[in-house]
């Protein structure tokens, strides 16, 4: 298994010369389209907790991220010119409080021509000397930082280069698999503490430790949940203690890779066959839907199907009567799937761009009456997505269903039986192909 998550991996560098050069057209492109000459790409700094001196976790420009693999390196920019060797105005400041980055090293480093600043004081001097003619990308708040380019985030550059972020490299997809491999090796961790009864702290810590990630390092909060917790579809409270009785684990945690993340989801009963019968329902649902993704498929039909599929999981379970128009029209399936299928994943857990129609910014909404769904595009080649369904014993949802035509399709005895179990939710990472697909996740496991 290649476990190689440093920026010395052969495999990831013999890859990076030709992610450069896809980036190059796209930012050819965005400048052209934007009528400018350079794109003045700022990585970030971090900020201060309001009333006090304490430095919040650094995160970085995700633009910058795209260009070079280096998530701490604060007051540093990149300089595009067309035709050009692109500029790294890297930054290490004379700072005796913080880590200092070490000079330069790695296979992204023949890609750049390198320059060393000490102080923020010195970009200036590296970039293109007409203002005019440059725009910057990234969160800059404070004037000094953007060295009097007016032009900061232009609309018409930035929906391009968000839009194009959608289909990945080949570097990026290589990438994207290790940090699948590396969230699996979490999971499998997780799921053995799980078994030895251990508390949702525990367990967390467990998976940190097997991804080797401090919990600022993670792409997100990890949601450790057990029994009921299973119910919060954001819950990332850790509880000190196990309970008196496992019955149920639903973990949601990724791990990351050069900035690249994975976004995994797995559901497991200790004894109680019948609701580990639910998990292997929805795991076969979860599957049927992964087997048909492919380029050309509308994402928010995929999401309807969906529905359409827990609509017969739940009469299965007993958890509903009716056929499957009337469950969706009737919002119980909502009840019991109130979130989207997924979304795009790359550097971001929801990537940018899941909701553009084109490179000129347009967006498509989500269907009527799902406003949770993250992704609206059309599928195509070396996108990478996640595929999550879940279902799940929410009281607030399943009482707002009272008193109204669904009431009757809800099998209330059977929803009891549920609660103490939380809910399921199964999520892969999916990389869409023509005719077929990839599952980062399966096969991370796989090995
Ligand atoms: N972990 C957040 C999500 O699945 O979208
Ligand atoms: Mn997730
Ligand atoms: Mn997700």
């Amino acid at each position: 298994m290649n476990s190689d998550y440093t920026d010395k991996n052969p495999a990831l560098g013999a890859l990076y010369a030709e992610h450069i050069e896809a980036l190059t057209a796209r930012h050819d492109h965005a400048l052209e389209q934007a009528g400018a000459s350079h794109a003045v790409i700022y990585s970030g700094n971090p900020k201060i907790a309001f009333l006090d001196d304490y430095q919040m976790p650094f995160k970085p420009n995700p633009h910058f991220i795209s260009w070079v693999p280096l998530a701490r390196l604060p007051f540093s920019y990149i300089v595009y010119t067309p035709g050009e060797t692109p500029i790294l105005i890297y930054c290490q400041p004379h700072d005796y409080w913080h880590v200092v980055p070490g000079a330069p090293d790695g296979f992204w480093t023949s890609e750049f021509d390198i320059r060393i600043v000490h102080s923020v004081d010195d970009v200036a001097a590296h970039l293109p000397a007409d203002r005019q003619k440059c725009i910057a990308i990234g969160e800059i708040d404070d004037d000094a930082l953007a060295f009097d380019i007016e032009r900061v985030n232009p609309t018409t550059a930035v929906s391009i280069l968000h839009y194009a972020r959608g289909a990945k490299t080949q570097y990026e997809l290589a990438t994207l698999r290790l940090a699948s491999q590396r969230g699996a090796s979490g999971h499998i961790a997780a799921e053995a503490a799980f078994r030895n009864g251990e508390s949702e702290f525990e367990i967390h810590r467990a998976y940190c430790k097997a991804v080797s990630h401090t919990d600022q390092e993670l792409p997100y909060g990890n949601i450790v949940a057990l029994n009921e917790h299973g119910a919060v579809l954001h819950y990332t409270d850790l509880d000190r203690r196990p309970p008196a009785d496992s019955r149920s684990f639903l973990i949601d945690a990724g791990a990351q890779v050069h900035g690249y993340a994975s976004d995994i989801t797995r559901t497991y009963a200790s004894s109680d066959e019948r609701f580990q019968a639910l998990i292997d329902r929805m795991e076969s649902m979860q599957q049927d839907i992964v087997s048909q993704v492919r380029a050309g498929v509308d994402y928010r039909e995929l999401h309807i199907a969906t529905h359409k599929m827990l609509a017969a999981v739940l009469v299965e379970a007993e958890l509903a009567t009716g056929n499957p128009d009337t469950l969706l029209e009737t919002g119980v399936t909502s009840a019991f799937f109130p979130h989207g299928l997924g979304h795009l994943l790359g550097i971001q857990v929801h990537d940018v761009g899941g909701f553009m129609e084109g490179e000129s910014g347009t967006t498509v909404d989500p269907p009527s009456g799902h406003p949770f769904l993250r992704l609206t595009r059309v599928l195509d080649e070396n996108m990478v997505l996640t595929i999550e369904p879940g279902l799940y014993a929410i009281d607030m949802l399943l009482e707002n269903l009272r008193g109204t035509p669904a009431e009757s399709h809800v099998n209330w005895a059977t929803v009891e039986w549920l609660r103490p179990f939380g809910g399921i939710r199964i999520e892969d990472n999916v990389r869409v192909l023509v005719n077929d697909r990839e599952n980062l996740t399966r096969d991370a496991f796989a090995l």
